[in-house]
């Protein structure tokens, strides 16, 4: 069943984000959020494919040897919420696995209207599986998703992807005690995470040979040409992945390869020689990390998967 629910972004929010962002006087910056319109999130599946980027496929592999054991923690869990679902590839596992317990609704939340067709069709024909997706942003999502629990369930949110390093850690934390306190004791959570690794790994997840990471970063120029009527000439700019080790996170940027005025919105934008935008962190945690920072946001960490090939946790919590 695929019911459609909840409030998209509005050009008006975008906009106004934009201009905060480029009008900056520091470093100029654009939420990452924005990267996934339908042909980012089409890019950003891309990407999970690509031989360099190795932290889907480790997620996959730990889903795929241990659904059985997440399900055995799970046997009144009659709701799962997953926070940016994407194309809901990995969730299938799990899925199939909980729905051997009970039927259940699956509600994915999701900012890009494409990821979530492409979720509810890629998961359309579990059987005991009813699903009600919500467009919209995390948290709006998942307080929409829990009030429809039926009485006696327990709730499962699905946060993969390692998408909780996009934050910084304080916010991540703090998102992390939102979803707390969006669920009830007892409700659980799987928190996917990226480890640490060496840079000779890391690197190419997010410069990848075949230029793909870069064009899903430049896509973040070309919407706002399309949808906010800018005049970004994407030849100048060139896709940058660092490592910035004091906060052991990736940065994306896009740097400007010459000085130049952007004109959005009758708004003009100055972008001196090697200016930068801020596009995207991804944070890197140690193998304790996500259980400490669960700890102190009110869950406590039941099991953690680890893949040795990439190091990734997948971290099962639950609320206390
Ligand atoms: C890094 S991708 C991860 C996708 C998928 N969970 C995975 O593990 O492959 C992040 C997803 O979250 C969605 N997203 C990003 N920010 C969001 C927000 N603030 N609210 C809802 N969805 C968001 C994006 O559209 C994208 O599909």
């Amino acid at each position: 069943m695929l019911i459609r629910d909840g409030a998209i972004q509005t050009v008006s929010s975008f906009a106004e984000d934009v201009r905060n962002g480029l009008g900056q006087s520091r470093q100029k910056e654009l939420p990452s959020k924005y990267l996934y319109d339908d042909v980012g999130s089409a890019l950003f599946e891309a990407i999970t494919r690509l031989p360099e980027y190795g932290l889907t496929r480790a997620e996959e592999r730990i889903l795929r040897q241990h659904s059985d054991d997440i399900a055995e923690h799970l046997t009144a869990h009659g709701m799962v919420v997953e926070l940016g679902s994407g194309s809901g590839q990995k969730t299938r596992q799990i899925l199939e696995a909980l729905a051997h317990h009970k039927s259940m609704t699956y509600c994915p939340i999701e900012i890009s209207s494409s990821a979530l067709v492409s979720c509810e069709r890629e998961l359309d024909d579990l059987a005991q599986v009813s699903i009600l997706g919500f467009e919209t942003e995390y948290l709006d999502g998942l307080s929409k998703a829990v009030a429809r629990r039926k009485p006696g369930d327990a709730v499962l949110v699905l946060f993969l992807g390692s998408s909780i390093g996009n934050f910084d850690r304080e916010p991540a934390e703090e998102f992390l005690r939102r979803i707390r306190q969006a669920i009830e004791p007892g409700d659980m959570l799987l928190l996917g995470t990226d480890l640490e690794k060496p840079l000779t790994q890391l690197i190419p997840a997010y410069d990848d040979s075949l230029g793909v990471t870069g064009t899903f970063n430049r896509n973040l120029l070309a919407r706002i040409n399309r949808e906010l009527g800018g005049d970004f000439d994407l030849s100048r700019f060139q896709h940058v992945a660092l490592y910035n080790a004091r906060e052991r996170r990736i940065e994306m940027h896009l740097r400007s390869t010459e000085t130049q005025t952007v004109c959005i919105e009758r708004a003009n934008f100055t972008f001196l020689c090697d200016e930068t935008i801020w596009t995207e962190s991804c944070h890197k945690f140690g193998r304790n990390e996500p259980a400490e920072m669960a700890k102190r946001a009110g869950f406590k960490c039941v099991e953690q998967w680890v893949d040795v090939e990439w190091p990734f946790a997948e971290n099962l919590l639950v609320a206390v």
